[in-house]
């Protein structure tokens, strides 16, 4: 099959902000316990972290971590996690029916954020608490001292103040299941007096409004009007979570579910642009894709779980290759989308629903989805440029039209370079890509790498690495012309120096 691709200086989508590339722990299964933190492992460092969890975390480049949840929020008293360790309370946590000891919180946490070099993406518990408990937390957080609050952080440690910029209005707070469970009008209220509350101490810090848990829920559209109608002059963005699966084991339909993800962030943005133009307002809300990946795998296990344990083994999917892929498109998704989404968060980061897999006084491996986030990461810098794609399409279930190939160009000034990302989703043809490029000038290519020819449900474990990066030898680079044979089943990133 063949593919052709223009792009061109003039037709950018937007600077990539680096925090597309976010991830996401919560205090839940063993993300923090046995995941981050495990004081009596052989490479855990003087504060209890594990060296080696640490080093794959650097390998991924993530610039942002939403923490400390998820459901786990609603009924999470932060107080609970800061002072001496042996005072700190062992609570329920009735989102997950565990038991935290809060051995880690917000402390340990930034000092660990610091060296895993992210910024931390705080959220505030709209569940159970409100404005006052927001503004406390924020004066905790940022303001430098001379306040019972702020000394209260000195005292604990922390001369400085942790500096936050981001923080999240509560969590998924249309949900039934969440706990504090709120209607669209009683959390839009709620959201926008914290939110002013929260700048009136640090007008600096940005904030994420809840949009609803899913797409699918029977209130998605009106819940993002009638939260912004209440909460719009108060917060910056607007989120959106989406989980994916192939239950239905289709693949053909599974990696066409990125088309989801596109038609969700549009219509999200339809819903932003329609209360911008009622308020008459001049300011614009981006979004927060800030959970998403594939979840699925591990329902029927985490079915069987027995309650109040602590750190349980819980949403511990298992990638294979087909993950891998469709993580690829959802990522392209996201970079098509640079305009507006400007923070995204891979959901989540160590052991539940993860890239990075540990064993108990044992080793840490890589997934599969580890790879496609990798790239994106390290390389998908720079400015998204506008993917003028020519290629044969298919019907899936569920979606019509699928590209075969889907593919978005990067151009990256800073590190002199130009980087296509592309995931080949037929499963028997190679495409011809031939990717032109009018006003680029292109020099050396620098790598090219594809993750191809593994059976689709193959997966990564604590002893093999099965599905890795490999080279792709059939690249070829022109002046103004990249050519590159992309396998069937394929994810591929060239990258070429200007
Ligand atoms: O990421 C797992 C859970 O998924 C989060 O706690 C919640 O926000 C979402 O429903």
């Amino acid at each position: 099959m063949k593919a052709s691709m223009q792009i061109s200086k003039n037709f950018q989508i937007s600077k990539i902000d680096d925090r597309l590339y976010g991830s996401f722990i919560e205090h839940m299964g063993r993300a923090v316990y046995e995941g981050i933190y495990e004081p009596d492992h052989p490479t855990a460092d003087e504060k209890g972290f594990r060296n080696d969890v640490k080093e794959l975390i650097q390998e991924l480049n993530i610039p942002l971590i939403r923490y400390p949840g998820g459901n786990f929020l609603s009924g999470y008293n932060w107080e609970d996690g800061i002072g001496p360790r042996e005072e700190r309370p062992k609570r329920l946590d009735l989102a997950w029916k565990t038991i935290e000891t809060n051995e880690v919180g917000l402390h340990e946490f930034f000092d660990w954020s610091q060296e895993a070099n992210a910024e931390i993406n705080m959220a505030v518990n709209l569940g159970t608490r409100g404005v006052d408990d927001a503004r406390r937390l924020v004066e905790y957080c940022n303001f430098p001292s001379g306040t019972e609050l702020s000394d209260l952080r000195r005292q604990n440690g922390h001369e400085e103040p942790f500096a936050i910029k981001t923080w999240c209005l509560g969590n998924e707070m249309d949900g039934p299941w969440q706990i504090g469970q709120k209607s669209a009008v009683d959390y839009g209220k709620l959201a926008a007096q914290a939110g002013k509350a929260m700048k009136l101490v640090d007008d600096s810090i940005e904030l994420v409004l809840c949009g609803s848990s899913s797409s699918e829920m029977p209130t998605f559209a009106s819940w993002e009007a009638e939260v912004l109608e209440e909460a719009y002059d108060y917060v910056d963005y607007l989120s959106l979570h989406r989980y994916y699966g192939n239950q239905e084991n289709d693949l053909e339909n599974y990696l066409a579910k990125s088309i989801d993800m596109d038609n969700f962030i549009k219509s999200v943005i339809a819903v932003c642009d329609y209360v911008k133009a009622k308020k008459k307002s001049k300011k614009t809300i981006n979004l927060s894709f800030d959970e998403w990946n594939v979840w699925y795998h591990s329902n029927e296990q985490d079915s069987k779980n027995e309650p109040w344990q602590i750190a349980p083994p819980i949403l511990e999917d298992v990638y294979n290759f087909e993950d891998a892929l469709l993580v690829g498109c959802l990522l392209i998704t996201l970079m098509k989308n640079s305009d507006r989404v400007k923070i995204a968060c891979l959901a989540q980061l160590v052991n539940v629903i993860a890239p990075i897999m540990t064993e108990k006084d044992g080793p840490a491996w890589r997934q599969t989805i580890f790879y496609p986030f990798m790239h994106a990461s390290l390389y998908g810098r720079g400015i998204a440029l506008t993917p003028n794609v020519q290629v044969d399409t298919y019907d899936s279930k569920d979606f019509a039209d699928v590209p075969y190939l889907e593919s978005i160009a990067v151009l990256n000034e800073d590190e002199n370079e130009l980087v296509i990302f592309a995931v080949n989703r037929s499963k028997d043809e190679s495409i011809a890509l031939d990717c032109e490029l009018s006003d680029i000038e292109l020099g050396q290519l620098k790598e090219a790498t594809e993750l191809a020819g593994f059976n689709i449900k193959a997966i990564n474990n604590r002893d093999e690495e099965v599905v890795k990066p490999n080279e792709n030898t059939d690249v070829s680079v022109e002046k103004h012309r990249v050519k590159a044979q992309l396998k069937p089943l394929s994810w591929n990133v060239i990258r070429v120096s200007l």
